[in-house]
C-alpha cells in the first residue's frame, strides 16, 4: 500500500502566517502528489489543518482538496475548532461520540486514524478516545495496524515542543503496549522531519507544509521557527516492511545522473 503522509497546512482564511502564505505552498503539494504521486492509495493529513480553525479557512481547504486525484483523510490537530471543520465537512466520519477518528481496513492491514484534539490548543486523549481506541485494537488484534494522530504520545527531546505534547500519555502507552499489532505511529505537530521508535514502535513525522520548527534544543519561552520549504512523506505499507520518503517537493534541485561520467566531472 502507498500512501501519502502531510501535515500542519495551517491554512488561514485570510492574510500571511509568519510572512508565508500557506494556500499556494498546498497548492503546491496537491500538484506534486497529483503529478508524481497519483497511484498512492490515500493521502492522510494528520491535523493543524487551519491555523485558527475558521470556518473560511475549512472552505477554503474543501475547495482546494478538490484538485487533489488522490482519495484523502483528514484528521485534526490542536489549531482545528471540531464544530467548524463539522460545519463544512457534515458528513466527514466521527465516532459515536462525535471525535474525527476511523479505522481503515484495506489490503490486509489496519489504519487507525486518532482525534488527539483537547479544545481550545492541546492535545489529549480522554476515556471516550481511549476507550474507542483500545475497541478497535482489541477486535482486530490480527491485522497489522498502522496508527495515525497529530500528537505525539512522548518526548522528542525538543524542550520547546515538548511542552505542547499529548497531556496524558500513560493510559495510552499502556494501550499500545498491550498490542504488539502495532507496527508503526505516524504524527505531526512537531513541524520537523524527524524518525525514531518508542516502546519498540517504529515512528515518523515530517516538516510542516507551512511554517517549520527549528532544531533549537533550548528551552526557551517561545518555539524557534522558520520559513524552511514544507515537505510530504511517501509511505509504503506492507505487512513485513514500512519504507518512508520524505520528499521535499518545494525546494529547487539541481538533477542528474549519478551514472553519467559528463556529469561526475561537471
Ligand atoms: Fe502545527
Amino acid at each position: 500500500m502507498k500512501l501519502i503522509h502531510i501535515s500542519d497546512i495551517h491554512l488561514v482564511a485570510k492574510g500571511r502566517l509568519f510572512g508565508l502564505d500557506p494556500a499556494p505552498r498546498f497548492a503546491a503539494a496537491i500538484d506534486s502528489i497529483n503529478a508524481e504521486h497519483g497511484d498512492a492509495e490515500l493521502v492522510i493529513i494528520s491535523g493543524d489543518l487551519a491555523d485558527e480553525g475558521e470556518v473560511a479557512a475549512y472552505e477554503l481547504l474543501r475547495d482546494m482538496l478538490a484538485d487533489l486525484r488522490v482519495p484523502h483523510r483528514l484528521m485534526l490537530g490542536n489549531h482545528d475548532r471540531r464544530a467548524n471543520f463539522y460545519s463544512v465537512f457534515p458528513d466527514y466520519v466521527r465516532d459515536e461520540n462525535g471525535f474525527v477518528q476511523e479505522a481503515i481496513d484495506r489490503n490486509g492491514i489496519r489504519l487507525l486514524l486518532i482525534d488527539t484534539l483537547s479544545e481550545p490548543d492541546a492535545g489529549e486523549l480522554c476515556e471516550r478516545r481511549l476507550a474507542w481506541i483500545a475497541a478497535r485494537l482489541e477486535e482486530a488484534r490480527d491485522l497489522p495496524t498502522y496508527l495515525f494522530m497529530h500528537h505525539p504520545p512522548f518526548s522528542i527531546s525538543h524542550p520547546m515542543m515538548d511542552r505542547h505534547m499529548l497531556r496524558n500519555p500513560a493510559p495510552f502507552a499502556a494501550l499500545a503496549a498491550g498490542h504488539p499489532q502495532i507496527h508503526h505511529l505516524f504524527f505531526g505537530h512537531v513541524h520537523r522531519p524527524l524518525g525514531g521508535s518508542w516502546q519498540r514502535i517504529p515512528i515518523s513525522t515530517l516538516p510542516a507544509i507551512n511554517h517549520q520548527v527549528a532544531l533549537d534544543l533550548r528551552d526557551l519561552p517561545g518555539i524557534s521557527g522558520h520559513d524552511g520549504d514544507g515537505a510530504y512523506n511517501v509511505v509504503f505499507i506492507e505487512p513485513e516492511r514500512t519504507i518512508v520518503h520524505l520528499h521535499d517537493f518545494m525546494t529547487k534541485h539541481r538533477a542528474f545522473d549519478l551514472d553519467d561520467p559528463v556529469a561526475q566531472r561537471g
